[in-house]
């Protein structure tokens, strides 16, 4: 099986990186993690990933003037380990537009909320305050047009009385370690692929496979 190669670009504690690289441990994952990039230098990430044997590199984005002379340097140390697709997984800065288009259709990313309800940040305290029943997650490319690329797959978890943005949040993120590998599987094998500005699931066991339930 020719595998995926995927670089991960984080910038925090890794959990859903490391649920990547968990699923790639699997001969029969579809997929091969050749590195993971963080943009601060303390990420916790980046020990998870040297303990698992993956190849890490720092891009600091506090050494750069501006974003465009940022990503250039991002797109330069991605490029050095030939990934074909790049997942962000909790990477916290926003994408200029050059980087995005030469990343089109290649770029994936985790966000913590059922798009296209609750994009960008704090989304657990805004479905709290919002009183909606159900919560949970969503992978999709990424486009120009922030949280609001063709949406692979997703997860739905409930919103319970007492949840506070603590309790919600961890629900979600176990969601998330279920679905990123998952949507990621589904992305390399050509079960999803891209149709006009959706992602089609083959039919097969569709929808369930690109679905996750509480
Ligand atoms: C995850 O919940 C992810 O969905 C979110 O950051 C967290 C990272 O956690 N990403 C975003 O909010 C992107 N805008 P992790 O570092 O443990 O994977």
């Amino acid at each position: 099986m020719t595998k995926l190669r995927v670089a991960i670009l984080v910038s925090g504690r890794g959990s859903n990186m490391a649920a990547l690289i968990d699923a790639a441990l699997d001969p029969d994952y579809p997929v091969e993690i050749v590195a993971v990039v963080s943009n601060r230098p303390g990420a916790g990430a980046l020990a998870i990933a040297s303990q698992a044997g993956v190849a890490t590199a720092v891009v600091d984005h506090r050494s750069f003037p501006n974003r465009e002379a940022f990503d250039s340097e991002l797109d330069r140390t991605i490029r050095s380990f030939e990934p074909d697709v790049v997942c962000l997984a909790g990477f916290m800065r926003l994408l200029t537009a050059g980087f995005i288009e030469s990343w089109a259709g290649r770029l994936i990313n985790v966000h913590p909320a059922l798009l296209p309800s609750f994009k960008g940040l704090d989304t657990h305290a805004r479905a709290l305050a919002a009183g909606v029943k159900l919560h949970g997650c969503t992978v999709h490319l990424v486009t120009l047009d922030v949280d609001s690329g063709p949406i692979i797959a997703q997860a739905a978890v409930p919103v319970l009385t007492d949840d506070d943005e603590a309790t919600l949040a961890a629900r979600v993120l176990k969601a998330e370690h279920e679905l990123f590998p998952r949507a990621l599987a589904l992305w390399a094998t050509g079960r999803a692929r891209l149709d006009g500005d959706r992602v089609l699931i083959k039919d097969e066991n569709a929808p369930g496979e690109a679905l996750v339930w509480p």
